[in-house]
């Protein structure tokens, strides 16, 4: 198995496609980074950057080393690099994430060719999973269950309440 690799994303907060991706990463990778990006001059986000680490270390508490999450601001292939990672995982869904991706991918790979991206399908349980979407039906008093991790389902219900 290849050593490290960075799974990258907001996850604001983090739900079970960004889990299912996690666990199929781990088939392949013997470790992987989940890095929380924030923009410390602007960030709507609902949950604080060590907030969102807390709860990704909580879901993947039974993984020990093998799962590790920390934040970072700036570039994403600088901080693959400070992790010791040439590879950076993304989740692909449907044909919508690809020109969002792509772009990302090129820009990544201009400023540093030697970090590769690989994509993951998430399962297709998740398939119309996102964070925005799981907030959006949270803050008008929709079900979230099943789409986020149990540990997450308390925190994001009480965030709800406060953003209506
Ligand atoms: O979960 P998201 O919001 O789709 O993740 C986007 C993310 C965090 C991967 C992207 O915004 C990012 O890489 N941010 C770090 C800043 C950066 O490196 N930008 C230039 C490369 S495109």
């Amino acid at each position: 198995m290849s050593a490290t690799a960075v799974y990258p994303g907001s996850f604001d907060p983090i739900t079970n496609g960004h889990v299912d991706i996690v666990r199929r990463s781990l088939q392949v990778f013997s470790r992987v980074v989940v890095g929380v990006a924030f923009n410390p001059n602007k960030d709507s986000a609902w949950f604080t950057p060590e907030e969102r680490v807390a709860m990704i270390q909580e879901t993947f508490r039974a993984e020990g080393e093998r799962v590790v999450a920390d934040a970072f601001s700036g570039l994403l292939v600088d901080y693959a690099a400070a992790k010791g990672a040439k590879v950076i995982i993304r989740g692909l869904r449907a044909v919508a994430d690809f020109e969002y991706e792509f772009q990302m991918t090129m820009m990544n790979r201009h400023l540093r060719p030697q970090v590769e991206t690989i994509f993951m399908m998430t399962g297709e349980s998740h398939f119309y999973t996102s964070s925005r979407l799981v907030k959006e039906v949270a803050s008008l008093g929709g079900n979230v269950s099943g789409l986020i991790p149990d540990n997450v389902v308390p925190l994001l219900l009480q965030r709800a309440v406060a953003a209506r």
